[in-house]
């Protein structure tokens, strides 16, 4: 029975993707930070599904507990948080921390603790975010996070090739899960957490470098990220100004 770990399962995209790898016959160690929340995102007991629990900023409870899951076929850093700066005057570094902490820092734990668990041959995927493509208003600290997380997964794709690890990088358009239903604005190509782990599941079989979706929403975004950047921000401007 092959194993995979995933973070971040209690909701969302990681509570589905556990759904879709134990239907696929996988032992999946779901992680999340709240054992409460982790039985009530998958009720019933199952002998192929293991529930772990941390919170992803506590560096010493992360690394012990991870380093105790051995074997791993696959592991999906997927646990992450978003809030938006609504105005950078004055600059809240107290939410920029916050993000980074969760969405950066949690992540290098995850990896101390994990990565030496993976078995050779194996994989290891990193979720950031199409949000890495353009500069978007009110990003600032979700997107420098997710940013991070794009140049770490790309340096680990090299230096973790000749240890016999596959890397893949992860980076959702709109999904419907609790994280966006709080935004108050429009966001094209939205899609379903389902569908957004049917193209993850996907890409992690072919062993891409990159899962990128949906695939329309990606193109626009690759097209506008060809603009000039001064004409992208002209544009942005106006987009926020509503003109
Ligand atoms: N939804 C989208 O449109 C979208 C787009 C691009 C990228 N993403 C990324 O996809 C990933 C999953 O997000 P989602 O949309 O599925 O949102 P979600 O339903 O809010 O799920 C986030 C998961 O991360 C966990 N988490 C957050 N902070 C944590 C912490 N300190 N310690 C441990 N676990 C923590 C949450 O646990 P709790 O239940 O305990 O809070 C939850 O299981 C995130 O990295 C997100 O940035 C989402």
């Amino acid at each position: 029975m092959k194993r995979i770990l995933i973070t971040g399962a209690s909701s969302g995209i990681g509570m589905h993707l556990t759904y879709l790898y134990l239907s696929m016959g996988w032992h999946v160690i779901a992680c999340g930070r709240s054992l409460s929340k982790l039985q009530a995102a998958f009720q019933s007991e199952r002998p192929a599904l293991t529930l772990c629990t941390f919170d992803i900023n506590q560096s010493t409870e992360v690394i012990t507990k991870l380093k105790q899951i051995e074997a791993l076929d696959l592991v999906i850093l997927n646990a992450g948080t978003c809030e938006y700066m609504d105005d950078p005057l004055p600059f809240d570094s107290k939410l920029f921390k916050r993000v980074i902490d969760t969405n950066v820092i949690g992540t290098g734990y995850c990896l101390e603790g994990v990565l030496g668990n993976v078995k050779q041959g194996g994989q290891l995927a990193i979720v950031s975010s199409s949000v890495t493509m353009l500069p978007l208003t009110r990003s600032e600290a979700y997107g420098a996070s997710k940013a991070a997380l794009d140049y770490l997964t790309r340096t680990l794709a090299i230096d973790l090739s000749p240890k016999g690890i596959d890397v893949s990088l992860i980076r959702p358009g709109f999904v419907d899960t609790a994280l966006t239903q709080k935004n108050t604005f429009s966001m094209p190509g939205l899609i379903s957490a389902e569908q957004a782990c049917r193209y993850i599941v996907q890409g992690l079989e072919e062993r891409k470098l990159e899962i990128n979706f949906p695939r329309k929403f990606f193109f626009t975004m690759k097209t506008l990220a060809l603009l000039p950047n001064t004409l992208w921000r002209r544009l942005a401007i106006k987009m926020i100004r509503g003109v």
